[in-house]
C-alpha cells in the first residue's frame, strides 16, 4: 500500500509506539485485500463489540495500552447493544451467575474502557446506530470503518455510505487512525452487482425469509433486486426502511451480504439503474415455492420440538419506532380479540434505547406492558447464546437470531398468534 508521508512517519513511531502498532494493523489489514491506499472516513464509528466476555482479555490489554497512551477515536462512537438487562430480561439465579461471573464478567470494566476510548454516552448500546432517533446516521457517500454486518449493509444500501465489512477491533483501530483501507465496497466496482435477483411472487415476501433466500445464494456477492418496488414503492419510507433493515440482517447473515441495490428504490439503483449490473451477472429468480422450501428447511434445534416457548425475542436488529409501535398494537388487538389479558409467552420488543425511551412515555407503552409485554435494549444473541438459556424453548421472528442461536423462527403472523395464546 502507498503510504502518505504523515501516514509513514505514523508507522515508524511519530505519535508513539502503540500508534505505529495500530497503524501497522490497519495497513496489514489493507494490504491483504490489496487495498492501493488508505482512505479518511468522513463519519463517526460504530463499533460491535459490546459485550465484557471474560474471554476477551487480549482486548482489554489493548484497550489498556490504548488508554495509558492517552489515545482517543476522531469522533464519539456508538456500540451495538448490551448482553444484560436483568431489570426487563430476567434470569434465572443460575443464569444470572453464569452471566455476572463467568460470560460477561468484564461488562462493567469493558464499558468503562469505552469510555475512555471515546464512546458517545451512555445510550449509545444499540444495533441500529443508523437510525434518525440514535443520531448516528451517515450519508450517501461517507466513508466508514464500521463492522456489525447488519449495520455495514444497511449503511451501504439504504444510506448509500460505503463501508466494508470489517471485524472487531478492527473498526476500533480505523476509529483511531480515522481512516480505512480503500478496496472491496469502498470502490465504484467493488459495488457493482454480481447477480440479478428476480421477484416473481404473488405478494411482498417476508423480509426475513427474502433476505435469508438470497443471503444462502449470493453469499458475499452484491445482488441487484428486481421487482421489489412493485410492492414497496420507490420512497425509503419508515415502514419500508424497516423492512429493508430486516431484509439486510438476513442477507448478512444466512449469507455475508453488504451491500444489495433494491431497483427503482434503494439510492445508488436510483441514479444508476441497471448500470450497476456486471456484465456477467447471474440471475436467480424468488418465486413463493423457494421462499417456502427456504422457510421449511429451516432446522429447529430444540431438544422437544413440541415444547411449549418460554420466551420470544422480537427485535433483532432493534425494532424501529414505527415497528415498535405496530408491534404493540397488533398485540393489544390479537389480545382483544382472543379474550386475553396478557400474553402467553413472555415477550420481550427489543429496541435502541433512545426509541425505548420516547416510547416510555406513551399510553401505548403502558398498555403493551400491562398486558404482559417488556421494552429491552438488549442483545438477544448475547443472551440467549449461552449453554443455559440455549436450553430454553425460545422463538424469535428474526432470522439472524435463528441462525446464530437455538432459537426458534417464524413468521411475524405466527409469532403474533403464538405469543397471544393461539395453539399450535
Ligand atoms: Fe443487533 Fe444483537 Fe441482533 S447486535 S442484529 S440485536 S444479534
Amino acid at each position: 500500500m502507498e503510504l502518505t508521508k504523515e501516514e509513514q512517519a505514523i508507522l515508524s513511531g511519530s505519535q508513539g509506539n502503540t500508534m505505529a502498532k495500530i497503524m501497522k494493523t490497519v495497513v496489514e489489514f489493507g494490504d491483504v485485500f490489496g487495498a492501493k491506499r488508505l482512505v479518511p472516513i468522513t463519519h463517526a464509528s460504530h463499533f460491535v463489540t459490546s459485550f465484557g466476555l471474560g474471554l476477551l482479555k487480549p482486548l482489554y490489554r489493548i484497550n489498556d495500552e490504548i488508554i495509558k497512551a492517552g489515545i482517543k477515536t476522531k469522533e464519539p462512537f456508538t456500540i451495538d447493544p448490551r448482553p444484560i438487562d436483568y431489570k426487563n430480561v430476567k434470569c434465572s439465579l443460575l443464569n444470572k451467575l453464569i452471566f455476572s461471573k463467568i460470560m460477561y464478567s468484564q461488562q462493567k470494566a469493558y464499558e468503562e474502557q469505552l469510555r475512555q476510548i471515546g464512546l458517545k454516552d451512555d445510550n449509545s448500546f444499540t444495533c441500529t446506530s443508523y437510525f434518525e432517533e440514535v443520531g448516528n446516521t451517515p450519508k450517501y457517500g461517507d466513508i466508514l470503518g464500521w463492522a456489525e454486518s447488519s449495520a455495514v449493509v444497511y449503511a451501504n444500501s439504504v444510506l448509500g455510505a460505503r463501508c466494508n465489512r470489517n471485524s472487531g477491533v478492527l473498526d476500533l483501530f480505523a476509529a483511531i487512525i480515522g481512516k480505512v483501507p480503500e478496496f472491496g465496497l469502498l470502490t465504484d466496482d467493488g459495488r457493482k452487482a454480481d447477480w440479478v435477483i428476480e421477484i416473481k411472487t404473488s405478494k411482498l415476501p417476508e423480509a426475513q425469509i427474502l433476505g435469508s433466500a438470497i443471503g444462502l445464494k449470493v453469499m458475499e456477492d452484491v445482488p441487484y433486486v428486481i421487482g421489489l418496488d412493485k410492492y414497496l414503492g420507490s420512497e425509503l419510507t419508515d415502514d419500508v426502511k424497516s423492512y429493508l433493515k430486516d431484509f439486510g440482517a438476513a442477507t448478512a447473515s444466512n449469507g455475508s451480504v453488504g451491500l444489495y441495490h433494491i431497483d427503482g428504490l434503494t439510492p445508488e439503483a436510483k441514479k444508476f439503474g441497471k448500470k450497476l449490473l456486471k456484465k456477467d451477472a447471474k440471475v436467480y429468480e424468488i418465486t413463493d415455492e423457494v421462499l417456502d422450501k427456504v422457510y421449511h428447511n429451516y432446522p429447529v434445534l430444540w431438544k422437544n420440538l413440541n415444547a411449549k416457548p418460554k420466551l420470544c425475542f422480537i427485535g433483532c436488529p432493534h425494532l424501529s419506532t414505527q415497528q415498535l409501535k405496530t408491534w404493540s398494537e397488533n398485540i393489544l388487538s390479537e389480545l382483544a380479540k382472543k379474550n386475553r389479558k396478557r400474553v402467553a409467552v413472555r415477550t420481550i420488543l427489543t429496541t435502541s434505547p433512545q426509541i425505548a425511551q420516547a416510547f416510555a412515555k406513551t399510553d401505548l407503552c403502558r398498555q403493551v406492558t400491562k398486558a404482559g409485554v417488556r421494552i429491552s435494549s438488549i442483545c438477544p444473541l448475547m443472551y440467549t447464546n449461552n449453554p443455559i438459556a440455549g436450553k430454553k424453548p425460545i422463538i424469535t421472528s428474526s432470522n439472524k437470531l435463528r441462525t446464530y442461536s437455538s432459537s426458534r423462527y417464524y413468521k411475524d403472523a405466527e409469532i403474533l398468534d403464538i405469543i397471544t395464546g393461539g395453539q399450535r
